[in-house]
């Protein structure tokens, strides 16, 4: 029998579809990789910050910075992928993931050496989890940057077919706008969608996202008329169906959902709407995946059995092949065989 929620939500195999590699950093691998003279101030400081198990939205974007530094190097990418895919496999039993990141260049190292230090990590994993891999354009760009970050994408997708499989739209959503013509570019080649969408109250925005149509929405926080949405656009997302990535924890630090219970994926719950379970930034917002999917069972009413389908529901969204999509669906079967009488038998 097992024990409790807690076991439950770590055994149960999830699918993460949901997480930026460098928000998803440990902070002990932050702590490896920054590398810092221990004697310095600055060294005391971020120590600190990477210390804390719960952080202000200030912080969190320190955190953010953190990060970045200290995945500026090829070698520093790589090593960053490899302890992302281990902490989701070894410490959340994520099965799948498709981890996002924003193709960046340093000194030294160019976009193109950014994205195959990431796609090198991946296939030389060795864990029982499949990983792919979007590749993010930050909406503080200029159309002339993200054009420049399309086409390496669209490079390295041909040339790694079988790793990269989508593309994002991320950064902060008070700055820039999405760009139909770019994603209408990436999808004419192969490329799968999925696009933060309104993460603020943006009904034009959210607007021409919807008509875009992409194959899945992160966030959609302000979507719903219930939570700040226009009727209109929420008529356009009903005919659609577009499944949402929800990120309760990530929402709740970032101020923009009031409560874990007042987050808007009581709706989705509510209409049997599709959506999934994600972390968006683990290292930042000190959640896992396991947590969120222990938040939705205490503040939205859910039981186990309930958690499995939404984890089964999940493979239907990923941006693989059908036979990838089998085998998941497989393992979950299994998984609910084994563990039928104990867990939703027991009353
Ligand atoms: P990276 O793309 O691997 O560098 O991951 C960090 C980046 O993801 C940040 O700099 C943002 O651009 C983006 N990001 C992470 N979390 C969020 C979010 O909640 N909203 C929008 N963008 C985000
Ligand atoms: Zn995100």
């Amino acid at each position: 029998m097992m024990e409790d929620v807690d076991d439950f939500c770590f055994d149960l195999p999830k699918i993460e579809l949901h997480a930026h590699l460098n928000g998803s950093l440990s902070d002990q691998c932050l702590k490896k990789l920054n590398c810092m003279d221990e004697s310095t101030k600055e060294y005391k400081r971020i120590a600190d910050v990477l210390d804390k198990t719960e952080r202000t939205l200030t912080e969190c974007f320190e955190v953010f910075n953190i990060a970045h530094r200290a995945t500026n190097t090829v070698d520093a990418v790589y090593k960053a992928t490899q302890s992302v895919i281990r902490d989701f496999y070894l410490n959340d039993h994520v099965v799948y993931l498709e981890l996002r990141t924003t193709p960046r260049a340093e000194e030294g190292m160019s976009k193109e050496d950014y994205v195959s230090a990431v796609v090198r990590a991946i296939k030389e994993n060795n864990l029982e989890i499949i990983v792919k891999l979007i590749l993010s354009i930050d909406r503080r760009h200029s159309t002339e940057e993200s054009l420049d970050t399309l086409n390496v994408i669209l490079k390295m997708k041909t040339k790694y077919p079988d790793v990269i499989v989508g593309i994002d739209l991320s950064g902060n959503p008070h700055e820039g706008k999405f760009n139909v013509d770019l994603f209408q570019k990436a999808r004419d080649n192969g490329l799968k969608t999925s696009i933060h969408c309104a993460e603020i109250k943006n009904d034009e925005e959210v607007e021409n996202i919807l008509t875009f149509g992409p194959d899945r929405l992160g966030h959609a926080t302000f979507l719903h008329p219930s939570f700040g949405g226009s009727q209109s656009n929420w008529d356009i997302y009903c005919k659609k169906k577009i499944p949402v990535e929800c990120c309760l924890t990530s929402n709740v630090i970032c101020g923009t959902s009031k409560s874990f219970q007042e987050h808007h994926i009581r709706e989705w719950i509510k209409s049997s709407l599709p959506f999934c379970i994600c972390t968006d930034d683990k290292g930042v917002f000190c959640t896992s995946l396991k947590k969120e999917y222990e938040m939705v069972v205490e503040h939205h009413g859910l039981e186990p059995k309930d958690l499995w389908q939404i984890s089964y529901n999940t493979v239907d969204y990923i941006f693989a092949s059908d036979e990838i999509k089998t085998r998941l669906k497989v393992k979950l079967m299994n998984w609910y065989n084994s563990h039928e009488d104990e867990l939703f038998n027991s009353d």
